[in-house]
């Protein structure tokens, strides 16, 4: 009970938001494995693509605007 690793609580919230008609807004701190496995750390904002027509997925590249998404 006297340990310090005790005392110590970490309290981490996320927050998403859907832009619309554009991406999906993760507020924080992300560690991301990409499908071919290779590992990011995003912090503060991140846009990940809805669309599908994002050429850097899974992050949004302004593709959306292009095409005139909806959603
Ligand atoms: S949502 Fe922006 S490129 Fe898809």
């Amino acid at each position: 009970m006297n340990n310090e690793e005790d005392k110590e609580e970490i309290h981490t919230e996320t927050v998403v938001e859907v832009m619309e008609n554009g991406p999906l807004l993760v507020f924080g701190t992300l560690h991301i494995t990409n499908s071919d496995g290779t590992k990011e750390v995003k912090n503060k904002t991140t846009a990940f693509c809805r669309c599908g027509a994002s050429a850097n997925k899974p992050y949004c590249d302004g593709a959306h605007r292009k095409i005139e998404f909806k959603g």
